[in-house]
This record gives structure tokens, sequence and C-alpha cells, in this order.
């Protein structure tokens, strides 16, 4: 006999499998009574202890645990650290009274997923589950698929499918203007949403501390951002931080920017040296990071300049625009970055019929900036830009009428960024060596 639920048939979805721990009795009913309603949830089992949990984690390898965080033997925090070890395929979501700040820090560093407040709103619990759920669900599948019994082992396994060895290229593509509005976070989810179907592992990092935009444009909520990590930013564990920060449905790692813009400080004026100290160390797990930067050059982004393999430098084919990209050019020039690792690319360029004595032409733009325009991508239907990235699929993918010229052009000039961008690689110089602490050259503001 089949179950009562039609998500018991064979050819439905699978739900989602919960493990509840809690050491009240009647908090677990409830939860678990009102869980019963929706069908693509399934709680298979309860826990009053840490302990307990932990033990029926490792049993039933859930996907989704709602965790309380006081209580007897062992707490919720301990708990979930020690499934977060030994149970990685299971996402941790912590319930606690405590809605504080700090809290919140400790489980997202414990590796919890997410965080909800008690009394807890059924709604928000059930929304959470299933966002978690997906965003869990890259992840997952990478345990899943390697099936192997620890961590290492799948990590490892996983690292040898995508046919590299234990270390990663950890190429680093920053993407920059001087002017906001031109289409840098634009360019650098696209490279990021392409850079993924190619099977590498690719982190996007958002350093627009203030205004960033990539969870917003990924639509995903981070609880760890750059602020979680700055106070074990001396001594950051590659997979700890690869646990902790939000993924995108497609896979795509993402180190989003502080929820505040007045929290951006705590970096750009106080430890401007600490988000590339970060990214130099997780660097070597993935195949790409690729950064969306802030229009401002301070010391975060020379910072960042200087560390990266590659700058795409966007410019939009306007006076103002053009002449910033200039000023912009020759700074860089004045921080030593070298000339051949900048790529110079417009945006939002008119068709020539459109383009006639609204904007420059890209011979003049070439001779005044005394450098190439390496690709030219044209102005499209932002919403269909929109779309796409929010899907977390290129465009390409995403548009199934590709008749109109711009949007066909658009996803092939992004192509050709992604082709532009991994290309280089081969006359870059290999991979670093597998010591971290390699000296870096030269200070912040030496001439070339
Ligand atoms: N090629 C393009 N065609 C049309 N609109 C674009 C294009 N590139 C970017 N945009 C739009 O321009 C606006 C600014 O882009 P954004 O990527 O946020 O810029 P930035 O990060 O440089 O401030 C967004 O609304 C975006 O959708
Ligand atoms: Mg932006």
């Amino acid at each position: 006999m089949s179950g009562p639920k039609p998500s018991a048939n064979s050819d439905a979805p699978q739900p989602i499998t919960v493990l509840l721990v809690d050491d009240n009795p009647e908090t677990r009913e409830n939860i678990k009574k009102l869980l019963a309603f929706e069908a693509d949830i399934k709680v298979i089992g309860t826990a009053g202890t840490g302990r307990e949990g932990v033990a029926q984690a490792k049993e039933h390898k859930p996907d989704i645990i709602i965790m309380d965080i006081n209580m007897p033997d062992m707490d919720g925090l301990e708990a979930t650290s020690a499934i977060n070890k030994s149970v990685p395929q299971s996402a941790v979501i912590i319930m606690s009274v405590q809605d504080e700040t700090d809290y919140m820090r400790r489980a997202m560093l414990a590796g919890a997923r997410d965080f909800i407040a008690k009394p807890v709103s059924m709604d928000d619990l059930i929304t959470t589950i299933r966002t978690v759920y997906r965003n869990h669900e890259a992840f997952r599948r990478q345990y899943q698929m390697a099936a192997f019994s620890t961590p290492e082992q799948a990590l490892r396994q996983a690292t040898k499918l995508e046919g590299a060895q234990g270390e990663r290229a950890g190429r680093i593509i920053v993407v920059y203007s001087p002017q906001g509005g031109t289409g840098v976070t634009t360019l650098a989810t696209s490279l990021a949403t392409l850079l993924m179907t190619k099977g590498v592992r690719v982190l996007m990092a958002d350093a627009d501390l203030q205004f960033g935009d990539v969870t917003t444009v990924f639509d995903i909520k981070a609880q760890a951002t750059i602020l979680e990590l700055l106070p074990d930013a001396d001594d950051i564990d590659p997979e700890h931080f690869d646990n902790i920060i939000p993924t995108h449905g497609s896979g795509l790692k993402v180190l989003a920017s502080p929820h505040k813009p007045e929290q951006a400080e705590e970096i750009t004026k106080n430890r401007p040296g600490v988000y590339r100290q970060i990214l130099e160390k997780v660097r070597h797990n993935y195949d790409y990071i690729v950064i969306d930067m802030a229009h401002a050059i301070d010391e975060l982004a020379a910072s960042l300049f200087e560390v990266a393999d590659q700058i795409v430098m966007v410019a939009t084919p306007a006076l103002p625009s053009i002449k910033n990209a200039r000023f912009a050019l020759d700074l860089m020039d004045r921080l030593g970055i070298a000339p051949d690792k900048i790529s110079v690319v417009l945006n939002k360029v008119y068709s020539d019929r459109d383009r006639k004595n609204a904007t420059l032409p890209t011979d003049r733009i070439q001779s005044f900036l005394k450098r190439q325009i390496r690709l030219e991508i044209p102005v499209v239907d932002e919403r269909m830009l929109l779309g796409a990235v929010l899907r977390g699929v290129p465009l390409t993918i995403a548009e199934r009428d590709r008749s109109k010229p711009p949007l066909k052009q658009f996803a092939e000039l992004s192509k050709q960024l992604v082709d532009m961008m991994t290309a280089s690689e081969e006359d870059a110089p290999a991979v670093p060596s597998a010591d971290p602490k390699k000296p870096q050259g030269g200070g912040l503001f030496r001439r070339s």
C-alpha cells in the first residue's frame, strides 16, 4: 500500500526531510503537527538533547535540522558544529529566543544556515526551510554524488571529478568601473554565472561593501557576510569558509557585503587589507573568484587590483565615463598594476544607427584611453538581464527568443568575455605554489 500523501508516490518529488531538535516536548509536537500540513515537508525524527540530535542526524541524514540553542546535555551551537563536520549534507536552522546579532553570528560560525527567533512564526519557519533547502542543494548533491562517508573524502572526490588536483587555480577576476551604473554588477554576475556552467567552482565576492547588490541579484539571504568573517580573518579555514557563506541554487558560492552601508567602514577604514587577506586564504578552494567592485579607488580597491589576475574595466561610451576610466587607468598605472592584466570593456553600446551623434565612436575612445577596447556589449532590455541572472542561468539559456539582435549579441559577448578571462589562463603563470605564505610583491602605493 502506498502512503496517504501524494508525495509518497514514487514519481512525485521527494519531500524535504526534517529533524526537530528541542528540549521542550511541547514545542517539538507543535512544530511537527503544523509542518504535517505541508506536502513538501516531512518530519522524520525528533530529539530532546543536542547529543541525541547529532546521533539522529548521523543516522537519518535529514535535509534540514531545526535546532534549539538552549538544551541540556549538549547545546545547539555545539551540536550544530558537530553536525556540520560529520553530516555536511544536512543544513541546520538555529532557533532561539536570543534574537541577537552575537548569537546569530555564533550560530553562523557553528555552521548554521539560517537563524529564526522564538516564538516561531510557522510561516517564517516554512519559508526558511524551503529557502535553506534550495540554497543548500548544490552542496547536498556534491555529497550525495560522491557518496563517501567523510566530508574530506567527498571533497577530495569532488575535486578529482573536475579534473583538478587538491588545489584549485584560484584565479581572481576583478570587475571595476570608476563610475556607478556602468554595469559592473551586471557583468560580474553574468561572468560568474557563465563560469559556473563550465563545471568549475566559482566564488562571487561582493566588494561593494556599502551598496553591494550581489545578494539582491541572486535573491539570496546571507546571514554570514564578510563582517561575520572578520573576527576569524587571521586564521580562516577555507572549508569552513565555504560552508558558512551562502550558496546560490546554481552552486555558485557568494561572499556577501555587509547588510548595512555604515558597516562598510569596519573594513574600508579600519582593516582595508583584510578582504584581500581572506581571499588569499580561501582562493585555492575555487577555480575562479569574481569580484564585484565599488567605484572608489581606495586602499581596499588597490589591494584587490594588486591581487587580481585580471581586471575588467567597464566603461560606457559616454564622455564622463570615458574620462573617469582614463583617470582610473592612469591611477592603476601609478599603483604599479600591470597594464596587460586590464581589459577595457564598453558596456551599453547602442547599435551603430542609434549611436550616431549620441555617443563616442570606439576609435576615439581607444585613442583617448590609449588602450584597445576588448569587447563592446550592447544595450539590452533590462528585464531580460534581471530575469536571467535571477534564475542563475546565463542569458543564452534563459532566453529562448534569440531573434532580438541585442540580446543575442549580449549573450555571445558575455561568452566572449568568459573566453577572454579563461583563455589568458594559458599565458598566465601557473598556479602559485602550494605555499600560501608566498611573499607578495611591493607595497600598496609603490610606483611602476
Ligand atoms: N548591457 C546593458 N544593457 C542594458 N542595461 C544594462 C546593461 N548593463 C547593465 N545594465 C543596467 O544598468 C544598471 C546598472 O547596472 P549595474 O550592473 O548595477 O552597474 P554598477 O554595478 O556598475 O553600478 C542596471 O539597472 C542594469 O540592469
Ligand atoms: Mg554594482
